[in-house]
């Protein structure tokens, strides 16, 4: 009974437990998101994003400092998805909060940058807090172009789920193959 308890609480703390910030990189420049980049691993097809594939994420620098998200992708049958967001500058240099257009959340989804040199790739992954909790969402790996090399994914992904603790099944390979891409409408 004890033991089964014990486990239980294990358990609960862990997935109750804060997120980890990232410490800030001195001089780092977070207007350099600014543009376009391929999505090559995130939360996995089956969870957020049923079956899309050659996902791209913009960045649009807006007057006042923050930036437009538009998320594209397509569906199996080659229909266009699209999502808009808001992605808001925060006191640090390496987090966005994430507010999607259109519509209202509960929680509050912020994106925190665990590496980047913005020229080539960038690592996240988010978070989501509600009620003063908050809890790992998910892992996003990007590149400025729609491919990255497997050494480049695999320190990525060592990073993310081993030394930052995303959930494996929370940041899976997105396919970038065979793709048409469509442009940022505004
Ligand atoms: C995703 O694709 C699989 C296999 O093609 C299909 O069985 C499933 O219904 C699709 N899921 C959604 C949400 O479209
Ligand atoms: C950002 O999005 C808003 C709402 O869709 C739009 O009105 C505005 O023109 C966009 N700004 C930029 C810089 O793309
Ligand atoms: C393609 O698939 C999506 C998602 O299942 C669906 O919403 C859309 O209507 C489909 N488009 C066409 C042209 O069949």
């Amino acid at each position: 009974m004890i033991a089964t308890l014990f486990v239980v609480f294990a358990f609960a703390s862990s997935a109750l437990g804060d997120c980890p910030v990232p410490p800030t990189v001195p001089g780092a420049d977070i207007g350099k998101i600014a543009g376009r980049w391929y999505e090559i691993a995130g939360p996995t097809a089956h969870q957020i994003s049923p079956n899309l594939t050659c996902i791209t994420e913009d960045f649009t620098l807006r007057k006042d400092g923050n930036f437009n998200l538009t998320v594209l992708s397509t569906f199996q049958n080659g229909s266009k998805h699209v999502e808009y967001g808001l992605a808001g500058r925060t006191d640090a240099q390496n987090s966005l909060n994430l507010y999607p257009m259109g519509y209202k959340t509960p929680y509050l989804l912020t994106f925190y940058i665990a590496d980047t040199d913005y020229d080539n790739y960038l690592a996240a992954y988010a978070c989501y807090t509600d009620a003063g909790l908050s809890t790992i969402q998910g892992g996003l790996i990007l590149s400025r172009t729609n491919t990255m090399s497997a050494d480049k994914y695999a320190e990525l992904i060592d990073l993310l789920v081993n030394k930052i603790g995303v959930s494996s099944d929370s940041v899976g390979p997105i396919v970038q193959r065979g793709c048409k891409y469509w442009p940022v409408l505004q």
